[in-house]
């Protein structure tokens, strides 16, 4: 069964349609992340799951049942929003009591829990603090306590650690992994940022233009993009326009310019089809030793040298009018003594050769 389910969902402000006829399924103990740029609707989606703002259309339907018209305390869905919202005038414990309280629960039972979920949340000895006195990633702690001691068996979540620097976030993220695995919930986690989600996400959405453009494994949407909007949104390093040149079964040759490439798809193309061809650097191996030219194997020399994280990005001519990029390791570009013009050769995984076709 679905976990979640967004059948049609949608919603406009004034005339300005901020989700079109959306539809989604997440499954149980799935880390579901929602990617899109700022300003496209990720919130709005939320606060529609949670009922804390109605969809103008469309249903929810959480374990198969149909919540549209429920209040948001009857979804029992825990929500930690973009910035927190802590309440500034109760504690540390206050703020994590409040959802037993709302619930009726009795002061002992209370007492209990929140003492058991300071715990788990090395947040002893803040219980008695307010909010203004906690750093962020305590703040971000309180907060998921606060979510997560109802119980809930979905959790969602606004960009929760786009406010903390670097550490904090990894561990975090970290340790969200870990209590996903713990408590056995299912997480919907929204964000704008790529590298967040080829790390945590079991399975994505990229949400664009009121609606999901693609669903997929990280590894399906990062190397598989099918629209040209995911492949530029997701920064693919490679992408060159072509033609079919020859298509028999799912074998497909495509002219780029003066190099032809091999692949396999299950596009329906036909020869001189037009088409953006997709290619990551990981796709991508440098060799220094001499290969003969031939299927998916380029010589070629090298253009540029650029740094790119703990990478660097090596640019390679590979035609008068093509160049292409890949990545290797600081280490490993050492090794082989890479220098500005030095001939090499490319070859290229023709699994990762992906194509896009232009409308
Ligand atoms: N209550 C509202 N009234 C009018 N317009 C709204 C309202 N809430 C959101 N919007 C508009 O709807 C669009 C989507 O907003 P939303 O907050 O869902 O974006 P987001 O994807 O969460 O952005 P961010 O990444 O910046 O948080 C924006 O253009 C926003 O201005
Ligand atoms: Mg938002």
């Amino acid at each position: 069964m679905h976990k979640l389910q967004l059948i049609n969902v949608s919603k406009s402000f004034g005339l300005h349609a901020v989700l079109r006829n959306l539809s989604l399924e997440i499954f149980p103990n799935e880390l579901f992340i929602i990617l899109g740029s700022s300003g496209c609707g990720k919130t709005t989606l939320l606060l529609g799951i949670l009922g804390l703002q109605q969809f103008d259309s469309g249903q929810v339907i959480i374990d198969g049942i149909d919540v549209t018209n429920r209040s948001p305390g009857a979804r029992n869905i825990g929500y930690v929003p973009q910035n927190y919202a802590l309440f500034p005038n109760y504690t540390v414990f206050e703020n994590i009591a409040f959802g037993l309280r709302l619930r009726k629960v009795s002061k002992n039972i209370i007492q209990a829990k929140v003492r058991q979920i300071i715990d788990d949340f090395g947040l002893q000895g803040l219980e008695y603090r307010f909010p203004s006195q906690l750093s962020g990633g305590q703040m971000q702690r309180v907060a998921l306590a606060r979510a997560l001691i109802i119980e809930p068996t979905l959790l969602l979540l606004d960009e929760p650690v786009s406010a903390l620097d670097i550490e904090t976030r990894q561990k975090i993220k970290a340790e969200l992994k870990e209590l996903q695995k713990k408590l056995h919930i299912t997480l919907v986690y929204i964000t704008h940022d790529q590298q967040e989600t080829l790390e945590l996400a079991d399975q994505l959405g990229i949400l664009n233009n009121g609606t999901i453009e693609q669903f997929g494994s990280p590894d399906e949407v990062f190397y598989k993009p099918k629209t040209l909007f995911v492949a530029r949104f997701l920064n693919t390093e490679n992408m060159l326009k072509g033609k079919i040149l020859h298509k028999f079964g799912k074998k497909a040759t495509i002219q780029v310019n003066d190099i032809v490439l091999n692949t396999y798809t299950s596009l329906e193309l036909s020869e001189g089809d037009q088409v953006t061809v997709c290619i990551r650097p990981g796709a991508i191996h440098l060799s220094t030793h001499h290969r003969q030219p031939g299927r998916n194997v380029f010589a070629g020399t090298i253009e540029s040298i650029h740094p790119i994280g703990r990478d660097l990005e090596v640019k390679v001519l590979v035609a008068p009018h093509e160049i292409l990029k890949t990545r290797i390791s600081r280490i490993v570009a050492k090794e082989l003594k890479l220098t500005h013009g030095m001939p090499v050769s490319l070859s290229i995984d023709e699994a990762f050769v992906h194509l896009i076709p232009v409308q």
